[in-house]
């Protein structure tokens, strides 16, 4: 039996996943202490995490993981002993207007963690890492762990540099690393630049909502909190070097998830507005998750019906975070997104 760990460095802890999986961590590992990194950058919300923040085994930090200095005096401070690592530029239309921010924060702040864990003798290094590294899929088939690397976006083009640098760090160095790749996450205190929190808000506001293209376009939808069981597992119990795909087996077309939101909420389907596409949109992502389920034990236990629903009524509940987040630049974000598709909309 491997030793618990006792301090893990959680990266990007206050942003949608990250948040969540806190949250959960705090609750399963009831002796583990989390040190939670994290910029504050426009997706990141302390409001997210309120209730974590009051928890004395959950240290909450603002600063960069591109800082090697701060990432080495924390490590060092609380004796880190793992890092679950969810830091990311997420958004991939942000990626096709200003990708640079995204090499500087998932492909250098990676490789920064990678060597500062390296130096503190860290145990294990999770890499939190998405579906989208293996490109697109046609209207068969779908991901397993050693389908060929083909990233379209550049934010899927950073994600897989920084899976490549975790990989040559486990097989140069000998760093005890693992790699999730994860598919399209719905559920609670998601920013709503994301498809399915800006569809309820729209909705809620009787605003059009803006649909890529031909909104056929394919997404293997999962709950957050599985996505964040799934992570504890393979941190837990993942073998060392390895890939594990996670995913929901729900695939629904855009057009069909935008069509149940707003059957939940009772508003009509004459709000949805069809936009121009997104450049070099993947077409299909699908999850072979057989390797999670028979090595770890590890399958979905929310199904789309009931966690849509679920979320739907949690963004009714939880308006004032909602309105919180959506402040700032938020308007002039959509605003410029969105007039350039032909569907600027005043959102306030
Ligand atoms: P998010 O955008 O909601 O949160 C990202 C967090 O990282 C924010 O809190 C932000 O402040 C923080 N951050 C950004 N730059 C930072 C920096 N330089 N230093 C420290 N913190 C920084 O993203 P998310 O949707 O929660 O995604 C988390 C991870 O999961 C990402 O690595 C993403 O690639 C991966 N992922 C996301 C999905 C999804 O559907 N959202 C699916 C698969 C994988
Ligand atoms: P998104 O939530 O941005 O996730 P990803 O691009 O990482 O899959 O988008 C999910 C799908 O929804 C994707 O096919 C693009 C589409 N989409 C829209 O049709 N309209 C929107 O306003 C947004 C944000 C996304």
């Amino acid at each position: 039996m491997t030793q618990p760990y006792s301090s893990i460095l959680v990266t990007g802890g206050a942003g949608f996943i990250g948040g969540n999986f806190v949250r959960l961590l705090l609750e399963r590992a009831p002796t583990v202490r989390i040190v939670n990194l994290d910029a504050l950058t426009y997706a990141g919300n302390l409001a997210s995490i309120t209730d974590c923040l009051a928890n004395p085994r959950h240290s909450f930090v603002r600063g960069s993981i591109t800082n090697s200095e701060l990432v080495a005096h924390l490590l060092k401070l609380h004796a880190v002993d793992g890092i679950i690592h969810f830091a990311a530029e997420s958004h991939v239309d942000r990626s096709i207007t200003g990708p640079r921010v995204f090499v500087d924060t998932n492909v250098m702040g990676t490789l920064t963690l990678l060597q500062e864990a390296r130096i503190a003798g860290v145990r294990r290094f999770l890499q939190v890492s998405t579906d989208e590294v293996y490109g697109s899929l046609g209207a068969d088939g779908s991901f397993r762990e050693d389908t060929p690397l083909a990233p379209n976006s550049p934010y899927s083009a950073s994600k897989t540099a920084a899976d490549h640098l975790v990989h040559a760090f486990h097989h140069t160095y000998g760093l005890d690393t693992v790699i999730t790749r994860c598919s399209n996450n719905y559920g609670p205190y998601q920013f709503p630049e994301k498809m399915i929190p800006l569809m309820i808000r729209n909705a809620l506001r009787d605003q059009p909502l803006p649909v890529y293209g031909d909104g056929l376009h394919v997404r293997d939808w999962l709950h957050v909190l599985d996505h964040c069981r799934a992570i504890w597992r393979v941190f837990s119990a993942g073998r060392a070097g390895e890939i594990y795909n996670i995913g929901g087996n729900s695939e629904k077309t855009n057009l069909d998830v935008v069509k149940t939101i707003l059957g939940i909420l009772g508003k009509p389907e004459s709000l949805i507005r069809f936009v121009k596409d997104r450049p070099g949109h993947d077409r299909r992502y699908a999850i072979d998750a057989g390797k999670i389920r028979r090595e770890l034990g590890w399958v979905p236990e929310v199904a789309f019906a009931a966690g849509i629903t679920d979320t739907v009524a949690w963004y009714l509940k939880n308006q004032a975070w909602l309105d919180q987040v959506a402040s700032g630049d938020y308007q002039h974000y959509y605003e410029r997104m969105y007039a350039q598709r032909g569907a600027a909309a005043p959102v306030a």
